[in-house]
């Protein structure tokens, strides 16, 4: 680590929330009682990356993987989500954030999905950041879903398979059009992917920390931004090669 050539902000920070249960059992108390408490973190985290400057937070708020939970922690989850998307909005809308959600949302309630497609087109004029929840979402399942519409593209004859490159896979994830994300963290100690973002991950900084969901804060999110800017980016190069183009770019100006 030789400091940073990279800017110092990342644009994109993309985070497992994790730990809800295990904060709750603590306390003696249901894990539900930590999903509720996780729901002030994750205003803390929006309103501290807006305010940062970040430019696309990603939250993985279920897993394509979490419906294996007991069915009554599922529907609180559920009821959790859609409460947060009602009444947190309005909020959203006044920071100037625009909410995407990204996941297979067919699997979802019918009223859930109106609330989300509601929050969507609230806040889809704003621009200031981006707030992508990742709901039903997995790594796998964006991956093979983009596989399937070129597959469609091909079978339609507009795309010939010698044309399906890195970029063109990329344009058919949830993610087309944003940047990859710069910071993955993971609270809650545990050191996995679990099915989150996998193509998008390919070059993000990692940072896990201990600190569970609910105990996240605006000091710990400074703590993994510093981290981050201690990091050196190299996508390949040399550290030396780096040095070079900085100290180019330095005298050019
Ligand atoms: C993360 O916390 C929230 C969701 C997966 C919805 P957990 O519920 O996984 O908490 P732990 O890992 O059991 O402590
Ligand atoms: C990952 O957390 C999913 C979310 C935070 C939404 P989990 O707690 O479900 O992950 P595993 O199953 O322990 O890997
Ligand atoms: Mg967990």
């Amino acid at each position: 680590m030789t400091g940073s050539a990279h800017s110092p902000v990342p644009r994109h920070v993309a985070i497992i929330m994790d730990g809800n249960g295990r904060w709750a059992r603590r306390r003696r108390l249901p894990r539900t009682a930590g999903h509720q408490a996780g729901v002030t973190a994750v205003r803390k985290t929006v309103e501290h990356c807006a305010r940062k400057g970040i430019e696309v937070l990603t939250l993985f708020a279920f897993s394509s993987e979490n419906w294996r939970r007991p069915p009554e922690e599922v529907s609180v989850l559920m009821r959790l989500f859609e409460m947060t998307l009602s009444r947190e909005t309005r909020r959203l809308d006044e920071h100037g954030i625009r909410l995407r959600v990204i996941g297979d949302r067919s699997a979802f309630s019918k009223n859930l999905q109106q609330r989300i497609a509601e929050a969507e087109a609230q806040t889809a004029g704003n621009d200031r950041m981006t707030l992508l929840i990742a709901a039903n979402y997995g790594g796998r399942w964006d991956i093979t879903q983009a596989a399937q519409q070129l597959a469609r593209q091909v079978a339609a004859g507009v795309l010939k398979p010698e044309e399906i490159d890195e970029a063109a896979l990329a344009a058919h994830l949830s993610f087309a059009g944003l940047p990859e994300p710069d910071l993955f963290i993971r609270t809650g100690g545990e050191l996995r992917i679990s099915n989150f973002l996998l193509w998008q991950l390919a070059y993000t900084e990692l940072y896990f920390t201990d600190v569970l969901w609910p105990d996240f804060d605006e000091a710990e999110l400074d703590k993994a931004l510093a981290e981050y800017s201690r990091r050196e980016r190299r996508f390949g190069h040399t550290s030396e090669q780096l040095i070079r183009q900085a100290s180019l770019a330095v005298s050019s100006v």
